[in-house]
């Protein structure tokens, strides 16, 4: 096209058409700043590639520094797209302003609201509960209950959690002061606090293992963990797994706590469309199934099932409270931890 001319809506129409699908293909891109690592991710790229012509560039790095790459690099970010793992993490970058608003009609319809900012800032790709893990031979499920039970003398001794500055912690406190408010959310903490086996050690997998060697009876973890020991080619892994069993809490009332995997649109992606192409295409089917079943998570997507080995864990009751809403109260939960010494 020569410059100066105005190219007739023919042309413009052929030019469009070839970009979506022939020679020109190539030069369509969009580019992803990724902080979730659970595989190498290259079949989901691929499987986008395929399906749509658009090439897709990862920068692959560590939330933190790939956020702060985000806010330096301003408007003159190639970011078309932030992924990240926890709430929390996201509700950090949409305090930064990195992010816009989605505008797909088909995300807002595939994801559940409690999966995604209320503000279209961010959407859920992949679930994960806290749940408790419990040892098979000295706990029955039927002695279980709720996260506020956790707090009752019978635990004395017998609880195990990791650090309460952890992100995935401090989403469950959030939820906890929602659910009841500061005051009563930290007497509850202080009952818990005084239940611990030990004082705050090592991540959710160290937690799981310590109930397995007798630590402990009831560990708190994001689900996938279990779901790695079960299906780790470790002999070891598996001889853990199989002295624990899984329990959802909060059945009867508001229901288990869930956190994401989610991306956001970045504020300047220099590729708008196509990065909302990605979006929608990482909520479809093909795209769930890869995500959640690479880190033994829940598809966010509802009407994709679980992977096999979370499936045998049955269906449980989600609480519904917004992920942004409990993730906002994160300063609020570090404090209230401080005060009931939750290490
Ligand atoms: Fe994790």
């Amino acid at each position: 096209m020569r410059i100066g001319r105005k190219p007739g809506l023919g042309l413009l129409a052929t030019v469009g058409w070839l970009c979506a699908a022939g020679p020109l293909a190539a030069a369509e891109v969009v580019n992803v700043y990724n902080a979730r690592h659970y595989g190498s991710d290259q079949q989901l790229w691929d499987g986008f590639q395929r399906a749509t012509g658009i090439q897709v560039k990862v920068v692959s790095g560590d939330h933190d520094p790939l956020l702060q790459r985000l806010v330096a690099e301003g408007e003159r970010s190639p970011a078309d797209l932030f992924i990240t793992v926890d709430a929390g993490r996201l509700a950090v970058a949409v305090d930064k302003g990195v992010f816009q608003p989605i505008g797909s009609e088909l995300v807002k319809k595939t994801i559940p609201a409690h999966l995604r900012d209320e503000h279209d800032l961010w959407t859920g790709l992949s679930v994960r509960a806290r749940v408790l893990v419990y040892a098979k031979d000295r706990v029955k499920p039927e002695q279980l209950s709720t996260y506020e039970d956790l707090a009752e003398p019978k635990w004395k001794g017998k609880i195990l959690t990791r650090s309460s500055t952890n992100i995935y912690n401090l989403g469950l406190l959030g939820s906890l002061i929602e659910a009841h408010g500061f005051d009563r959310a930290l007497a509850w903490c202080t009952g818990f606090v005084a239940n611990l086996a030990r004082p705050p050690q090592g991540g959710d997998t160290d937690q799981i293992k310590a109930v397995a060697a007798g630590i402990g009876d009831v560990a708190i973890s994001n689900s996938y963990y279990l779901g790695r020991l079960i299906g780790s080619d470790k002999a070891e892994d598996r001889a853990v797994a199989e002295k624990v069993g899984i329990f959802f809490p909060n059945q009867g009332d508001r229901g288990t706590h869930v956190n994401v995997s989610g991306v956001g649109l970045a504020k300047h992606a220099p590729n708008r469309s196509n990065a909302v192409k990605l979006i929608e295409y990482l909520v479809s089917p093909e795209a769930q199934r890869y995500l959640a079943d690479v880190n033994f998570e829940y598809p966010a997507n509802p009407a994709v099932p679980p992977g096999p080995v979370v499936a045998a864990w049955g269906s449980f009751k989600q609480d519904v409270l917004n992920a942004a809403v409990y993730a906002r109260r994160s300063a609020e939960a570090l404090k209230l931890a401080d005060r009931c010494g939750w290490k």
